[in-house]
């Protein structure tokens, strides 16, 4: 078995203070190379304190942290060589142009002038930016920087690339620019662990997920494993008229996969764990019934309703 390209064991980190912080709660995790992984918790959950503890930014209170098999801990530059951190908040340096932010980096990582050059270069290409090289980083719009801090991040080809909240506070057609282009990484192989605390980001682009709050890991799995295990049952509501609603209502309640149906004047809701041809087998259960249906809708299980079983709040901003 090839080892995991991060790993954590009982990772802990209390900030220290007039009064003790607990942002870091004992986590194990296990990201396999090429997966795209999401950590997904509200404000405060400890994210960022995670990804600090992963980058050698965090000093942890105690556990371990590895990529790719090195203790971050103990061998914090070849940890560092190996991965690259697009932080929640812009940190390019304003002194330098586009191309220099990425040049300067290649050559802090031991990359010959020409070759930062090339290397530069072909991100630039990559992510769009060719024709700004030469502007300066403070004249970039919201979205550039940050496709900027992503193309930096990727300049010494780290085996994982590290994203915090990065769509957090951009408008909607860069957010999905940017999932695009997280996307296209993705598939050529690059490890990815990205933070949100948006559940359709962590739907639409991870294979798995770590839902996290107070520090602790709540849940990890596939976004359909969680929504499968915690409770978010399909909802399909049907706008019912006729003489046999209750017959209906009853027969619903029996199909095998339906867990409650419930009649509400005109309305009838059926939750359900397998909603596979549900709707269908209703609607004809209906015409069977001499029941009129007048509107049927079906609602797929959510990560919201997930977040919802797990800590039973809704999802803070
Ligand atoms: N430098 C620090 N000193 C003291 N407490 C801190 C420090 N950094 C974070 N904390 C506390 O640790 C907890 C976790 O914070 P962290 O920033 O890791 O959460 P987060 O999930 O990244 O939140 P957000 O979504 O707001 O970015 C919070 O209660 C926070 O107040
Ligand atoms: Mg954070």
């Amino acid at each position: 078995m090839s080892v995991p390209t991060i790993r954590t064991r009982a990772l802990r980190k209390v900030y220290g203070g007039r009064r003790e912080a607990v942002a870091v709660d004992g986590i194990d995790l296990e990201v396999p190379a090429g997966m795209f992984f999401g950590l997904l918790g509200p404000n405060g959950a400890g994210k960022s304190t995670v990804i600090g503890m992963l980058t050698t930014r965090v000093d942890p209170t105690s556990g371990t942290a590895e990529i790719d098999g090195i203790d971050v801990r103990r061998h914090p530059a070849a940890a560092k060589r190996l991965l690259g951190v697009v932080s929640q908040t812009n940190t390019l340096d304003r002194s330098l142009n586009v191309a220099e932010n990425l040049e300067f980096h290649g050559r802090y990582f031991g990359m010959r002038g020409r070759e930062a050059k090339a290397r530069a270069a072909e991100l630039l290409e990559t992510f769009q930016l060719a024709d700004r090289a030469r502007s300066s980083v403070a004249a970039l719009s919201g979205g550039l920087a940050q496709r900027l801090m992503v193309a930096r991040a990727l300049v010494h080809r780290p085996a994982v690339l590290f994203l915090d909240e990065p769509t957090t506070g951009i408008d909607p057609q860069t957010r999905i620019n940017l999932w695009e282009q997280l996307r296209a990484l993705h598939a050529q192989g690059q490890t990815i662990l990205l933070t949100t605390h948006y559940l359709d980001e962590a739907d639409a682009l991870c294979e798995r997920i770590a839902v996290v709050d107070h520090g602790r890991v709540l849940a990890d799995d596939s976004p359909a494993g969680l929504k499968r295990e915690h409770g978010s049952d399909t909802l399909i509501t049907m706008t019912v008229e006729g003489g046999g609603l209750e017959g209906l209502r009853a027969q619903a309640e029996a199909l095998p996969a339906v867990a409650q149906a419930v009649l509400d004047g005109d309305r009838l809701r059926v939750t359900a764990g397998d909603s596979e041809g549900l709707l269908a087998t209703l609607v004809s259960a209906a015409a069977d019934r001499g029941v009129t249906v007048h509107d049927a809708s079906s609602q797929p299980p959510s990560l919201e309703s997930v977040f919802l079983a797990l800590t039973g709040r809704e999802l803070r901003e």
